[in-house]
């Protein structure tokens, strides 16, 4: 990743996460700013090897799609919101080299960098930043394309990778957009939570194992900053 591809004049760059970034942010960053994309939608189209799955049995995470790729597609999720919302995080101009290694060991997996408008949703100025975001695009070995919504849900329930559970990420991502703001909210995350949520459920009838995380949580606006690589868990992908 060079440098004048995506720091400003003052040497910070800002990375937009649309996915487990919302909730495991960046080390060094100095601000975080919920906002959105346009352009794009977001689908549980990546395959995880290396996170929420393994090579053997890969899991799912998310990844944009441009939009108007998106409705050449048939997807059982015909709709999607106009804006992606997510979170911008500022990355200080002293720690930049060391979080652009950072997250350049991370871009493995299918992802690649792009650059997209990222628009503020606390007021602020300037209203609109250039942001890094990473992407994996259709022509990568771990897209998957359109997926059934319940076969998808079964597969993300019964997925686990060296990051953990493949459901607890979507749940995780779940609750991320819902503290973000009241319109932030995305149907296909939605539908598939609550579609695990039933899967676990009909388990619990049939006598399976009650798993931790699966009653629907109340929004509570509260993060905590993480400031050092030390201090968080493992930035992962997607
Ligand atoms: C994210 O936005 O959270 C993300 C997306 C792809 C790779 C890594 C992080």
């Amino acid at each position: 990743m060079a440098a004048d591809e995506t720091t400003s004049e003052t040497g910070e760059f800002w990375i937009f996460g649309y996915g487990s970034l919302i909730w495991k942010p960046p080390p060094h960053y100095d601000q975080r700013v919920p906002g959105w994309v346009t352009g794009y939608v977001r689908r549980f189209w990546q395959a995880s090897q290396d996170h929420r799955g393994t090579p053997e049995a890969p899991g799912r995470v998310v990844t944009l799609i441009e939009r108007s790729f998106w409705a050449s597609l048939a997807d059982a999720h015909d709709s999607a919101p106009d804006k992606v919302w997510g979170t911008a995080y500022r990355i200080r101009a002293d720690r930049v080299a060391e979080v652009k290694a950072y997250l350049d060991i991370r871009e493995i997996n299918g992802y690649t960098i792009h650059h997209a408008p990222f628009h503020r949703a606390d007021g602020r100025s300037p209203p609109t930043i250039r942001t890094l975001v990473y992407i994996g695009t259709p022509d990568n070995d771990q897209f998957t394309g359109p997926q059934d919504p319940q076969a998808l849900a079964e597969h993300i329930y019964a997925s686990e990778g060296p990051s953990g559970l493949n459901r607890d990420y979507l749940l995780g991502l779940e609750r991320a957009l819902d503290e973000l703001s009241p319109e932030s909210g995305d149907a296909h995350v939605t539908d598939l939570s609550d579609r695990v949520r039933a899967i676990e459920s009909r388990g619990r009838r049939e006598g399976g194992p009650a798993a931790e995380g699966f009653e629907r949580h109340p929004a509570s606006h509260e993060f905590r900053k993480v400031g050092s690589v030390d201090e968080q868990e493992e930035t992962e992908k997607a």
